[in-house]
C-alpha cells in the first residue's frame, strides 16, 4: 500500500483485496463484547473535518479507538481563514502534536492531496471526502459489503458483478471512488441519472451510462442510490423533486423488478421520499445499516495497514 489513501486509484487490486480481507478479520470483533485490539497503541489519529459528517467521522473515530490509538477530533467548521491558509496552519499544528495519521474531509476537491504532498506533515493522510472528488474509504466499505453479500469471496470476488450507481453522480465523490474501485475489482458499473447530473467526460471513467433506470436495474446485482446534493447545486438540475423521484427514485414498484439476490445500498445520509422511499430503505434487500457497521471494520483495516499496525504490535 502507498503511504496515503487519497484516491481509490491509489489501490491496486492486490491492495484493495488486502484491505477487504483484513476488514473481514476485523469485522468479527464487532460481534464480541470487548471490541478492542492493542494494534495501534501509542499512535495518534487526527480526524480533521472541515465539512459536515455523521457516519464517516464517527466511523473513523470508532475504528481508531478499537485499535487503541489516541484520537483527536478537530472540527474546523466556521474558520474565517481562507482555505489554503487554514489548511496549512492546521497542518502545522497537527505536525506539532505528533499525528501519525490525519483523516481529512474538506469541501475543496484536492485538499487531502495538498496536505499529503505539501511537506507540511509527515503523517499518513486519509481522504475522508474532498469536495465532489473522492471518498475512497466509502468505496472500500461498499466493496466489502458487496463482497459479503454476493458471497463470491472465494470465487473471483466481484469479477463480472454488475452494479448500478444511481442519481446525482455529478456531485458525488462516492460515485467516482466506487466507479474506480469496482473497476479495479473487475465489476461492471453503470451510472444512471438525468443527463444534467452525469459529469462531462464520464465516458473516460470506463463505465456504462444510462438515463433509463427501469432498463438498467433488472440486470444488476446491486443498486447503489445516491443523495441529491442540493448544497452543491446552484442552478436547477431537474424540474421538480417530484419529477426527479418519479424518474430516478427507487420505490416499491421499481424494487419489484430486481432479481431475487439483488441488494440495495446507500452511503447515507438518505433523503427518504426523494431518491429512495421508506419502504425500500427499510426492506429486506436494503443493506444500508450494515454498510455503516462494515465501515468501521474497513477503516480499521485501512488505519492498521497504513500505520503498519503489525509492526507496532510485535514490538510490544
Ligand atoms: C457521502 C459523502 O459525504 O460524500 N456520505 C458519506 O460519507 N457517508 C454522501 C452524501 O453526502 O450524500
Amino acid at each position: 500500500m502507498k503511504r496515503h489513501l487519497l484516491s481509490a486509484a491509489d489501490l491496486s487490486r492486490d491492495d484493495a483485496e488486502l484491505v477487504l480481507s483484513t476488514a473481514a478479520e476485523l469485522r468479527s470483533l464487532a460481534d464480541r463484547p470487548i471490541k478492542k485490539l492493542p494494534a495501534l497503541r501509542g499512535r495518534t489519529v487526527v480526524n480533521l473535518f472541515f465539512e459536515d459528517s455523521t457516519r464517516t467521522r464517527i466511523s473513523f473515530e470508532a475504528a481508531a479507538k478499537r485499535l487503541s490509538a489516541d484520537v483527536i477530533n478537530f472540527a474546523a467548521k466556521g474558520s474565517s481563514l481562507s482555505k489554503g491558509e487554514s489548511l496549512k496552519d492546521t497542518a502545522l499544528t497537527l505536525e506539532a502534536m505528533g499525528a501519525d495519521a490525519v483523516v481529512v474531509r474538506h469541501g475543496a476537491s484536492g485538499a487531502p492531496h495538498r496536505l499529503a504532498h505539501s511537506g507540511w506533515v509527515r503523517s499518513s493522510v486519509v481522504n475522508a471526502g474532498d469536495g465532489t472528488h473522492e471518498h475512497p474509504t466509502q468505496a472500500l466499505l461498499d466493496a466489502f459489503t458487496l463482497w459479503r453479500h454476493l458471497g463470491e469471496e472465494k470465487r473471483g470476488g466481484l469479477e463480472g458483478r454488475r452494479v448500478a450507481i444511481v442519481g446525482d453522480v455529478l456531485h458525488s465523490r462516492v460515485a467516482r471512488s466506487n466507479a474506480l474501485l469496482l473497476k479495479t475489482l473487475g465489476a461492471e458499473v453503470t451510472l444512471v441519472g438525468p443527463p444534467t447530473l452525469l459529469p462531462v467526460g464520464v465516458e473516460e471513467w470506463g463505465v456504462e451510462t444510462s438515463y433509463d433506470l427501469d432498463a438498467v436495474i433488472p440486470k444488476v446485482d446491486a443498486v447503489m442510490m445516491l443523495r441529491v446534493q442540493r448544497e452543491r447545486m446552484q442552478g436547477g438540475f431537474f424540474p421538480t423533486p417530484r419529477e426527479y423521484s418519479r424518474r430516478y427514485g427507487l420505490d416499491g414498484r421499481r424494487m419489484a423488478t430486481l432479481q431475487d439476490h439483488t441488494i440495495v445500498m446507500h452511503p447515507g445520509p438518505m433523503v427518504r421520499g426523494m431518491e429512495i422511499t421508506a419502504d425500500v430503505a427499510d426492506s429486506d434487500r436494503s443493506v444500508i445499516v450494515e454498510q455503516v457497521t462494515n465501515g468501521v471494520a474497513v477503516r480499521m483495516a485501512v488505519l492498521y495497514l497504513l500505520l503498519g499496525g503489525s509492526e507496532s504490535e510485535s514490538n510490544e
